[in-house]
């Protein structure tokens, strides 16, 4: 199946909408895996092999401001525009195009992110899941969540549950079209739970998510292993949300990070996310817990760490972390 057999399915009539004369907004924010997602099933439709568990930045993402435009299709991301020659651009017009029936309209993009670009941070996440959000409202769709979540997943898989706010839950499903893989929110909240940016640099990364993925499970010999792990860290992060079980929930996301960190490694040729400086951090936010103070880390396809505390540590975590950006989730 192909991305635009999604789309006509969802949509039908709906394709044949027409565009709202006046530019809207709409807003979606990052999201950080605590059970991450890594390996797809169907690498068209973004069909993962395992459920993921995320949760979602707060006010740190992307709002995108979408409306039609009379000859080309412009991108402007941060001030910038974006060439027409860049992947960048032609993710995202190759992206548009599913949502035209003909190439007789053009749309003005003008993305604001409030996080550092593909660096791990998850900024396509909350870029697709705002350009879905936008273009919901500019032809009047009124879309359910679920399909809005589908939509996105076909942009970046993670960004299927950047439509959800707080813990979000993506269902891996088990259909060949996708219909049942879509993310939703846990009712939990957790206004105790804060996440810190630990950014050591601003670079782009050098291998995208999509590849990297892709290479682990083709040949990593400890993928089958991941399958087990990915599954049963996601019943119990469930758990440990449900009894605002802190250490546990650290716990489960460090170990969930660290092992698709290992999967990496053992992939060929070898994939590393790591700079000196991730590796530090990590020695520093081991010798705290020694000290006793409950501070975990998770990272993502890039070198980054995204601490995680509760607020009453914050202030001390920070002694330690000088540099680090908090972020209030709920
Ligand atoms: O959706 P993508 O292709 O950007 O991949 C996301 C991969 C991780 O961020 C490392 C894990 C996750 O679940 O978000």
């Amino acid at each position: 199946l192909k991305k635009s057999d999604v789309v006509h399915f969802i949509l039908g009539e709906r394709l044949h909408y027409p565009a709202s004369s006046s530019p809207v907004r709409a807003f979606a924010a990052t999201n950080i895996a605590l059970c991450k997602y890594w390996g797809k099933r169907d690498s068209e439709l973004n069909l993962p092999m395992t459920s993921s568990l995320s949760i979602s930045l707060g006010d740190k993402g992307a709002i995108t401001e979408l409306s039609i435009h009379n000859k080309e299709d412009k991108v402007i991301v941060n001030g910038k525009e974006i060439p027409h020659d860049s992947t960048f651009y032609k993710r995202l017009i190759a992206f548009l195009d599913l949502f035209r029936s003909s190439r007789t309209i053009y749309f003005n993009i003008v993305i604001q992110v409030n996080i550092p670009i593909a660096a791990g941070l998850a900024s396509s996440a909350c870029g697709f899941a705002s350009l879905v959000l936008a273009l919901n409202q500019l032809f009047h769709w009124e879309l359910s969540t679920k399909d809005l979540s589908i939509l996105a997943r076909l942009g970046s898989g993670s960004a299927c549950r950047s439509i959800k706010s707080g813990f979000v839950e993506w269902h891996k499903g088990i259909e060949t079209d996708g219909m049942d893989s879509y993310a939703a929110a846990l009712p939990e909240i957790w206004p105790e739970l804060y996440v810190g940016l630990l950014i050591f640099n601003k670079q782009e990364k050098n291998i995208s998510s999509r590849e990297a993925m892709q290479r682990t499970v083709n040949t990593s010999a400890l993928y089958p292993a991941w399958l087990e792990k990915a599954n049963q860290d996601l019943i119990a992060m469930k758990k440990a949300i449900q009894e605002k079980d802190f250490l546990q929930l650290g716990q489960i996301a460090e170990s969930n990070a660290l092992t698709m960190h290992a999967l990496m490694l053992s992939a060929w040729p070898p994939i590393s996310y790591f700079l000196p400086e991730t590796l530090i951090a990590m020695q520093k936010i081991w010798e705290l817990r020694k000290q006793g103070i409950p501070v975990y880390f998770t990272q993502d396809a890039g070198p980054h760490l995204k601490l995680l505390a509760l607020q009453k540590n914050k202030t001390e975590v920070q002694s330690h972390f000088p540099s680090v950006e908090w972020v209030r989730v709920f």
